[in-house]
């Protein structure tokens, strides 16, 4: 599912080299559930950005199922997020004027599907997510934990292998955490997505994913199994 080969991704800051991903090797296999641990700023972020094609590494191979995804292009990259991950986020990144229903529909045209199916296929997933009566609210109008269920909805939209998290329950108390974990677990046994989930939770890691990776200053401190 992913291979980084000495992945780096390096900002020049004026004289000095910001080196937020640092020569990091890493793969993980279909169906694995990876939690990826570290303190503020050892490169987490970034490294999911770099999967998610949201950014583009400096140096080093990124393949997502066997596709480099150094060196493609926007057009190319814009497939990638379309077809193959779905993202969700500490701050949830919901289009504050878009109704849930809106919100899922949008990432439904960005996946392809035709117009006349978006708005059922919509509110297929919203039930899915038990929002079925919450599906005409607006962000403000929901809860943290409604709102991340509308974010898991969408990233859902495009049926992609890889689900990408970064900190999902970092908004949240601690039982919509939970919530939200169960969700993310039962997309995982149940319809074998492939998670990469950063948390700065130790727990949490331990109760949910099958591996736990910890980087520290851009590189892999360990890697161990649950
Ligand atoms: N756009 C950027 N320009 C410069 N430095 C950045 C940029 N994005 C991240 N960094 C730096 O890279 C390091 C890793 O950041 P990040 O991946 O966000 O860490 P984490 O998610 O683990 O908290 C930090 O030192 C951060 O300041
Ligand atoms: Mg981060």
């Amino acid at each position: 599912m992913l291979r980084t080969v000495e992945l780096s991704r390096h900002y020049q800051m004026g004289r000095s080299l910001v080196k937020a991903l640092d020569r990091l090797t890493l793969s993980m296999v279909e169906g694995d559930f990876v939690a990826l641990l570290g303190t503020s700023g050892s490169g987490k972020s970034t490294l999911l950005n770099l999967i998610g094609g949201l950014d583009q590494p400096t140096s080093g191979v990124l393949e997502v199922r066997s596709r480099n995804l150094a060196g493609l292009t926007r057009d190319e990259l814009s497939v990638h997020r379309r077809d193959t991950v779905g993202m969700i986020f500490q701050s949830f990144n919901l289009v504050p004027t878009m109704t849930a229903l809106e919100n899922v529909a949008l990432a439904l045209m960005f996946a392809g599907v035709p117009k006349a199916e978006r708005e059922g296929r919509a509110a297929t997933l919203l039930e899915a997510m038990g929002l079925g009566d919450r599906r005409h609210h607006r962000p403000r109008e929901l809860s943290g934990g409604e709102q991340q269920r509308v974010a898991v909805a969408r990233a859902l939209a495009n049926n992609a292998p890889l689900l990408l998290a970064d900190e999902p329950t970092g908004n949240l108390d601690s039982r919509t955490s939970r919530d939200i974990m169960q969700l993310i677990q039962t997309l995982h046994v149940r319809d074998g997505k492939t998670i990469l989930l950063v948390t700065h939770d130790a727990a949490l890691a331990a109760t949910y994913a099958r591996r736990t990776v910890t980087l520290l200053d851009g590189a892999m401190l360990s890697d161990t199994d649950a």
